[in-house]
C-alpha cells in the first residue's frame, strides 16, 4: 500500500532548485495518471525514491501554486490524444520547488486507446517564468477568487485575443522573448567594435 498521499505532502519550502540545463526529467503513467515509471533523473530532483514514486498518483508531485486549470487543459488534450507542452512548477519532497517545460504526450495501441502518457521535462529559460509567473498568479487567484471557470474563461480570453494555443504561447516565448534577451545579452558583453557589428547585422544601422 502506498503510504504518500494528500494528506501528508511535503510543507512549502520557497526555495528554488534549478534543473541543469541538459536534463531530461522522464515519468509515465497509466491512462489514470498512475506513475509507473521515471527516469534517474526525475527521481532524483523530485526527491523521492522510485520505489516511492510508482503506484503514486502523479499528482503527488503537485505544487499548490499551480493553477488547477492547467491540468485540466492539459487532461482534456492527452485524453484526446492530443500532446501538449505546458509550463509547470513542481514541488519536491523537501518541499522545495523546480519549474520545467513539459511534453505531455500519448501513446495508444492499434485500437487507438490510450494505453500510458509519458512526459518529457528541461528547464526553462528565466525569461519563459518572467512570463509565466505572473500570468499563473493571476490565474491562481482568480481560481481561489471565482473558481476554476473563471480562471479558464480568462485563459481562454487571453489565448482568444492572441490568436495563439497554450503551445503557440509558450513556443512564441521561448523563441520571441528569449531570443531577444540572449540577442541583448551578447551585445552586452561584446566590444564596442563588436557591438557597431551588432547593431548592424540585427538592426541595419
Ligand atoms: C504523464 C503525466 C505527467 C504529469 N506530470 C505532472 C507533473 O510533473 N506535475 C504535476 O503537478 N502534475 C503532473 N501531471 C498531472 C497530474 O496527473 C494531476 O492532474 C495534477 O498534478 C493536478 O492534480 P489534481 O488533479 O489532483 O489537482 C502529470 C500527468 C501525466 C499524465
Amino acid at each position: 500500500m502506498k503510504i504518500l498521499n494528500k494528506a501528508n505532502r511535503p510543507e512549502v519550502v520557497d526555495e528554488q532548485v534549478v534543473v541543469p540545463k541538459d536534463d531530461v526529467l522522464i515519468s509515465v503513467t497509466d491512462p489514470k495518471g498512475i506513475i509507473t515509471d521515471a527516469n534517474d533523473i526525475f527521481v532524483s530532483i523530485s526527491g523521492y525514491s522510485k520505489e516511492e514514486l510508482v503506484g503514486a498518483n502523479h499528482n503527488l508531485i503537485r505544487h499548490p501554486d499551480m493553477p488547477r486549470v492547467m491540468f485540466k487543459v492539459v487532461w482534456e488534450h492527452i485524453k484526446d490524444k492530443e500532446n501538449i507542452m505546458a509550463v509547470v512548477k513542481n514541488l519536491r519532497k523537501d518541499g522545495k520547488y523546480y519549474w520545467v517545460i513539459t511534453d505531455f504526450v500519448t501513446q495508444v495501441d492499434e485500437d487507438r486507446n490510450v494505453v500510458s502518457y509519458t512526459a518529457y521535462r528541461r528547464a526553462p529559460k528565466t525569461c519563459v517564468l518572467k512570463t509565466i509567473e505572473p500570468m499563473y498568479k493571476a490565474l491562481k487567484a482568480i481560481e481561489d477568487f471565482a473558481g476554476i471557470d473563471a480562471a479558464e474563461h480568462f485563459l481562454m480570453d487571453f489565448l482568444e485575443r492572441r490568436g495563439e494555443s497554450y503551445d503557440d504561447f509558450v513556443e512564441h516565448l521561448i523563441v520571441n522573448t528569449c531570443e531577444k534577451d540572449d540577442i541583448r545579452k551578447a551585445y552586452e558583453a561584446g566590444t564596442a567594435e563588436e557591438k557597431k557589428g551588432f547593431f548592424n547585422r540585427f538592426f541595419g544601422i
